[in-house]
């Protein structure tokens, strides 16, 4: 992984949210108060990464989810069987503390989240996620994902091209 070494584990409880600072509140209060909730209750998987100190310096989530045929790029689609949906799975939030932010954390955070989705043996055609505005929408677009024709800030990265570039 990046410099300084991080590795990256599930969350568990001896892990210390409470000091966890990205920068944007609604993301460091779903990771104080929600998503341990969201783990018990199987809607969400979350991976941390931690320094030497076992200090979080970033995390992400992951989940299942479901793409519609019809909102993908047509020149894509049609490339697909006609079911009106194909597997997914979403990257529900991503974030770096603000004292690691910077230091290609994020990136590598990314590509743990894409080796993991698309090592699973449970098929799933494209990573999405939601950028919650245009600046969080440019790190994925810098990182290859594309945006659902008709909803901009929605976007997806196929998963074989994940593992053709390994
Ligand atoms: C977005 C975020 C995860 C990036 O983390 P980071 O550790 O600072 O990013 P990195 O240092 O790994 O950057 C990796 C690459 O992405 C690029 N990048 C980073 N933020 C970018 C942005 N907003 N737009 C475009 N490119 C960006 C970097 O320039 C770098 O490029 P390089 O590999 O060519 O050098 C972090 O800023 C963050 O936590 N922001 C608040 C939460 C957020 O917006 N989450 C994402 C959407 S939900």
């Amino acid at each position: 992984m990046s410099r300084p070494p991080f590795r990256v584990a599930p969350l568990d409880a001896g892990h210390d949210r409470a000091v966890f600072d990205s920068g944007s509140a609604p993301l460091d209060r779903y990771f104080r108060e929600q998503v341990t909730q969201d783990i018990r209750r199987r809607v969400a998987a979350c991976f941390v990464a931690l320094t030497k100190e076992r200090r979080i310096a970033g995390f992400y989530t992951l989940a299942s989810a479901s793409l519609l045929l019809a909102d993908l790029p047509a020149s894509l689609g049609k490339k697909l069987p006609r079911y009106p949906t194909v597997p997914a799975v979403r990257l529900g939030r991503l974030a770096v503390d603000q004292m690691f932010k910077g230091q290609g954390l994020g990136g590598a955070l990314l590509a743990d989240a894409l080796d993991r989705a698309a090592r699973s043996e449970i098929a799933a055609y494209a990573m999405l996620v939601d950028a919650k505005d245009e600046s969080a929408a440019a790190f994925y677009w810098h990182h290859g994902f594309i945006s659902l024709p008709d909803s901009p800030l929605t976007l997806f990265l196929p998963l074989a091209t994940v593992l053709t570039s390994r």
